[in-house]
């Protein structure tokens, strides 16, 4: 089975959106791509409309050109630090007189595991059964069918500040397009970038983006912890504005050309040397690559101590034999592998969408893990083909009417 899904991932520093046609293997077709630098966002967040109305607008038409594609609803990533998680365990009895197990009871245990103090500036953007147990016998993945008296789930539940989902909504919904449904990037990226036995042996995945580090814990098939801290690559770049006294531009151009995350003392001082910006238009300045790198590494350093403390803050720390994966924009610095793998003393890899086909070029790097693993996340949690669906305007509301059938349908 083919289906014809659009993702869009709007970033802090650019916004892509995907028209592809995904096939139940998990192979991407990408038939458009509409990349544009990301305009209005701060750390993930919306923070100006109109600007990332205007960006989205531009993003989606694009690939609507490339595809020929009329974009009416798409599955869109969402981030930021106003995002927190927690694991809830629902129970319920089983009503049936033989004691079989239906997706009624399955139902009715993931709406007992809701059943928490939610403050009402929040709302629920994910409710994920990861285990069943049932009569006290754990790890059972689909309980439909099997005979019992009482039936636990074990849930993840993210949630975000309404305001700033209220804003995300928004601003795709005034470029045209209705939403399938938000899906917490690194949940997307995880499904672009991690292999099923990541996932059952135990993996983190850690999205160093421009604005934020997103970073999701897979065990046993899963997600047991998401968080989203507010630091990415633009923090690198604005520590060489600071440090060097270079405008912005120069900065990002010096860390993508000469930057790396671990410094290395040169040879000879002329090699070290760069000639670069300064502030004062006409009035260049020598920098040192050594310098350059150690302000790299310092940044790196922090973030991956960082995403340490995240792995330690989880409990999960011993469960984790498949290390892990980075993706993202600045997952590219050189150096930034060893690194965490040197500081984590876990397998560290560099993960990247694979098994595409169509427009794929450069879409296969890991800048656009969100963007391919919206879309398959789209067919393997989706109820209605994007290509019956259309700009009903019905909103949020329509959003959440779809979540909970889709709770009512999921089965891991
Ligand atoms: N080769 C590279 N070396 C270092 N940094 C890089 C490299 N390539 C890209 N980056 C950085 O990656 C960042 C952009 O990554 P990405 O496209 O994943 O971010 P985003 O999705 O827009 O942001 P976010 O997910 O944080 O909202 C920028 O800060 C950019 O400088
Ligand atoms: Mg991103």
């Amino acid at each position: 089975m083919n289906r014809t899904i659009v993702g869009i991932d709007v970033g802090t520093t650019k916004i892509c959106t995907l028209v592809a046609d995904v096939h139940e293997s998990g192979r991407v077709n990408i038939l458009g791509v509409g990349l544009t630098p990301s305009k209005g966002l701060d750390k993930g967040v919306v923070v100006n409309i109109d600007e990332a109305v205007s960006a989205i607008s531009t993003s989606v038409e694009k690939a609507e050109r490339l595809s020929g594609y009329r974009i009416g609803t798409a599955y869109v990533g969402v981030a930021g630090r106003h995002i927190s998680s927690l694991n809830s365990r629902g129970v319920v009895a089983i009503s049936r007189p033989d004691h079989e197990i239906t997706r009624t009871d399955v139902g009715r245990a993931v709406e007992a595991a809701q059943a928490i103090a939610i403050p009402t500036q929040r709302e629920v953007i994910h409710v994920i059964p990861r285990a069943y147990i049932v009569d006290g016998h754990e790890g059972i993945r689909d309980p439909v069918g099997m005979a019992g008296y009482r039936l636990e789930v074990e849930t993840h539940i993210v949630t975000g500040e309404v305001m700033a989902i209220q804003n995300l909504i928004k601003s795709v919904q005034r470029a045209g397009v209705e939403i399938d449904d938000l899906v917490l990037q690194p949940l997307a990226s995880g499904e672009a970038v991690l292999t099923p036995e990541d996932k059952d042996r135990g993996v983190v995945l850690v999205d160093i983006g421009g604005g934020t580090t997103d970073i999701a814990i897979f065990i046993q098939g899963g997600i047991w912890h998401t968080v989203v801290l507010p630091v990415g690559g633009n923090h690198f770049t604005n520590d060489l504005v600071y440090i060097l006294h270079t405008p912005h531009n120069t900065a990002e151009y010096l860390k993508l050309k000469y930057g790396s995350a671990i410094a290395v003392p040169p040879e000879n001082e002329e090699e070290d040397l760069i000639d670069a910006d300064t502030f004062s238009p006409g009035e260049r300045q020598q920098v040192s690559r050594y310098l350059l790198n150690q302000i790299l590494q310092a940044r790196a350093e922090q973030i991956i101590e960082l995403v340490a403390a995240e792995i330690r803050r989880s409990g999960y720390e011993g469960l984790l034999p498949a290390g892990v994966v980075l993706t993202g924009g600045t997952s590219q610095l050189p150096g930034l592998e060893d690194l965490a793998r040197e500081m984590l003393g876990m397998p560290v890899r560099i993960g990247a969408p694979a098994d595409l086909s169509g427009l794929a070029e450069a879409i296969d790097s890991p800048p656009y893990a969100t963007s391919v693993g919206l879309v398959r996340w789209g067919l393997r949690h989706g109820l209605t083909a994007v290509s019956q669906g259309g700009r009903d305007g019905s909103g949020w509301r329509h959003v959440y009417d779809r979540f909970k059938m889709w709770m009512r349908e999921f089965l891991p």
